[in-house]
C-alpha cells in the first residue's frame, strides 16, 4: 500500500518542512511490525531544535491521519505508521470516483517553476529518431510537473546558430533549384551534404560559408531573409511531428537568442579572473576538476555551444526564477553539461544546483524495422508514419467494424512508439521493433491503451442495459476478492509513482504504474462477471471500472499518450 504522499502532507501541516522534503524522508520499514512507513525525524531536529524522541512523540500526537492510514506511534526517533489495508481500497476507491481526472493530482509545486528543455532540434538538419527519447520523456516530464502543481516551461533549444548556416547559404545559392519555401527539409539536408562533399575538393567553398555566416551574425538583411526562411520552413514541418506527439513548447528562444547575450557573461568570466587566453582562444581552465577546458571563443572571435548554454542558463534563471531547470538531452553530452554546469558553479552562480542534465541512452530500430530510403538517417516522422500503417494492418484484423479507424491507429502507433521508449529507466539504450511496441499483449502502450478501450467499452454496455449508473449508493465491501483488491492497490499506488518520477525526473515510473493498473484491471475483467451480475455487485465493479479508466487515461496523458475510447 502506498500512502507516502498523504502521509507528507499531513506531516507538513506540523512539522515545518514542505511535502516535498518530507516525501523524500519518509521510509519504507525493512520490518512491517514496525509499521508500513517511517518517518525519521531527526530530519528535523536541527531545525526544530529538538531531540528526535520528542520531535516523534510530539508528531504522534498532533498529526492528523490521511485516510488509510489507522495509527502512527513514536518509536524511538521515529514516527511509525500503520496502514488499514480495507479502509485504505475504500478510501482509494471513493476518492478516484470523487475527483475523476484530478485523481493523483498534487500542490507539490507550489506554482513555482521549473524549466524542462527538450527535443532541441536543429534547423535544416533530420528531425531523426535519436530526437524521438528527448521530445518524449520531456513531453512526459512537462505534464508530470504541471499535474504535480509545478508551474512548467517547456524549451526547445532550437540548433539555430552558427557556421552551418552559412554553408547552407552558399549551398541553395550554388545548388538550390527552388524557392525555399517550396522546399523540404530533407532537400536542404541534401543540399548540405552536397556542400560538405563539394567543399573537400573546393576548399574556397568554406571560406564563403564563413563570410555569409558573419553576414548573418551582422545583420545583413539578405543573409538574415534566407536564414529566416530556412528557420521557419523547418519550424513548419517539426511542428507537424509535434502535433501527431502532442508536444507543445512554451518557448523556441534556440541559440540564435543568446547572440547578444554573451558579452556580458564573457565580460564577467573575465572580470572574475577565470577566462584565460589559450593560442589566441579563450576558455575557463577545468584540469583542476579532472576536465577538459570549456571554450568560449574561438581565436576567431567566434562563440561556441558551450557560450550559448552559458547564457542560456543565465537568462533562464533571471527571467524564470526556476527552482529546478532540465535539459533532456542523450547521455553522449554528459561532458559539455558537467563542464559549463561547473563554469557557472565557479562563476558563484549557487543555483547551477537545481539545474540538471536529464540524460538518456541511445535508440536504435533492430534490423529491417524501417526500410531507410534516406541513408542511415531515420527520421522520425518516417517512424511515425510507419507505426500508424502497421497499426492500421492491425486494426483491420482485430476490429474490422471500428469507426474512425484512421484516427485510432494513428493515437496507438504514435503511442506505441512513445511508449517504447518511456517504459525503461532513460539511461537504458532501447532498441526498437514493431514486433515488441506494438504487440497488444505485451506491456505496451496499445496494451493499455485497449484496456482504457476496453473499461470505456464495459461501462457504455452497462448504460446501455441500465442507464447511467450512480455511484453515490456504491457498496465497497463487496470488492472482497482477490482480483479487485490488487486493483485498488495498483490505483492506490498511481500517486506516489507520479510524485516519485519527477523526483527522479523518471517518467517511466508513471508508466510502470499505469501499466500495473492495466494488467490488474484485465485480470479483474477475466476473473469477475460485471454486467450480468446482481444490482450493487455490478454497481460496485462498475465503479472499479470507471475508477480504473479515469487513471488510465491520465496515466496515458502523463506519458504523452492519447486515450481512444473505442480500439
Ligand atoms: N540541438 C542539440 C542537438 O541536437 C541539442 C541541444 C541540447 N540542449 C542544450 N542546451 N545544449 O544535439
Amino acid at each position: 500500500m502506498e500512502n507516502k504522499m498523504a502521509i507528507a502532507a499531513a506531516l507538513a501541516q506540523q512539522a515545518g518542512a514542505s511535502a516535498a522534503d518530507l516525501f523524500e524522508w519518509i521510509e519504507i520499514p525493512p520490518n512491517p511490525d514496525m509499521g508500513d512507513y517511517a518517518f525519521p525525524c531527526f530530519r528535523l531536529a536541527k531545525q526544530l531544535k529538538k531531540a528526535p524522541p520528542a520531535i516523534a512523540a510530539e508528531l504522534a500526537r498532533s498529526v492528523a491521519l490521511p485516510v488509510g492510514i489507522s495509527r502512527c506511534e513514536a518509536a524511538g526517533g521515529y514516527l511509525n505508521f500503520f496502514a488499514d489495508k480495507s479502509a485504505y481500497a475504500l478510501g482509494v476507491l471513493t476518492r478516484i470516483l470523487r475527483e475523476g481526472e484530478a485523481y493523483g493530482r498534487a500542490a507539490l509545486g507550489g506554482g513555482r517553476n521549473v524549466c524542462v528543455e527538450y527535443s532541441s532540434v536543429n534547423i535544416a538538419k533530420p528531425f531523426h529518431i535519436g530526437h524521438l527519447p528527448s521530445t518524449a520523456i520531456g513531453n512526459s516530464l512537462y505534464r508530470i510537473y504541471d499535474f504535480l502543481g509545478y508551474h512548467a516551461v517547456s524549451i526547445n533549444h532550437l540548433g539555430d546558430w552558427g557556421t552551418q548556416f552559412g554553408k547552407m547559404i552558399v549551398a541553395y545559392k550554388r545548388w538550390g533549384a527552388k524557392p525555399i519555401t517550396a522546399c523540404t527539409v530533407r532537400e536542404l539536408v541534401g543540399l548540405y551534404v552536397r556542400f560538405h562533399e563539394e567543399a573537400e575538393a573546393q576548399p574556397g567553398l568554406n571560406e564563403e560559408a564563413r563570410a555569409w555566416f558573419k553576414r548573418i551574425e551582422q545583420g545583413d538583411e539578405e543573409a538574415v531573409a534566407l536564414w529566416k526562411q530556412f528557420k521557419d520552413l523547418t519550424l513548419f514541418e517539426v511542428g507537424k511531428v509535434y502535433e501527431r506527439l502532442g508536444v507543445r513548447f512554451d518557448s523556441y528562444a534556440g541559440e540564435s537568442f543568446y547572440e547578444d547575450k554573451m558579452q556580458p557573461v564573457l565580460d564577467e568570466l573575465r572580470e572574475k579572473g577565470l577566462l584565460k587566453v589559450d593560442d589566441g582562444a579563450s576558455l575557463v581552465d577545468l584540469s583542476a576538476y579532472d576536465m577538459p577546458p570549456c571554450i568560449l571563443l574561438r581565436s576567431d572571435g567566434a562563440t561556441l555551444y558551450a557560450t550559448r548554454d552559458l547564457a542560456a542558463a543565465i537568462y533562464r534563471k533571471g527571467h524564470y526564477d526556476f527552482v529546478k531547470s532540465l535539459y533532456v538531452v542523450a547521455y553522449q553530452q554528459n561532458l559539455h553539461f558537467r563542464q559549463f554546469f561547473k563554469v557557472l558553479e565557479l562563476m558563484g552562480r549557487t543555483w547551477v544546483q537545481d539545474c540538471e542534465h536529464v540524460q538518456f541512452g541511445m535508440v536504435s530500430m533492430e534490423e529491417g524495422t524501417l526500410s531507410t530510403r534516406h541513408g542511415n538517417v531515420v527520421y522520425l516522422e518516417d517512424v511515425l508514419d510507419a507505426a500508424a500503417a502497421k497499426t492500421l494492418e492491425i486494426m483491420r484484423e482485430k476490429s474490422p467494424d471500428l469507426e474512425n479507424m484512421q484516427a485510432a491507429a494513428e493515437a496507438v502507433g504514435v503511442g506505441a512508439v512513445i511508449w517504447g521508449v518511456l517504459y525503461n529507466s532513460r539511461i537504458k539504450d532501447t532498441s526498437f521493433s514493431w514486433a515488441k511496441v506494438l504487440n497488444f499483449d505485451g506491456e505496451t502502450g496499445p496494451y493499455v491503451q485497449y484496456t482504457h478501450a476496453r473499461c470505456c467499452s464495459v461501462l457504455r454496455k452497462a448504460a446501455q442495459e441500465y442507464g447511467e449508473a450512480d455511484f453515490t449508493a456504491l457498496d465497497a465491501a463487496l470488492l472482497t476478492d482477490d482480483a479487485s483488491q490488487a486493483l485498488l492497490k495498483a490505483l492506490g499506488a498511481f500517486p506516489d509513482a507520479i510524485a516519485a518520477a519527477a523526483q527522479k525526473n523518471e517518467p517511466y515510473l508513471v508508466a510502470r504504474a499505469t501499466m500495473d493498473i492495466a494488467a490488474a484491471y484485465n485480470k479483474f475483467y477475466y476473473d469477475n462477471r460485471i454486467i450480468d451480475s446482481a444490482d450493487a455487485l455490478r454497481n460496485a465493479r462498475l465503479g472499479l471500472t470507471q475508477a480504473a479508466r479515469t487513471v488510465l487515461k491520465t496515466g496515458l496523458y502523463l506519458v504523452g499518450l492519447q486515450a481512444p475510447g473505442r480500439m
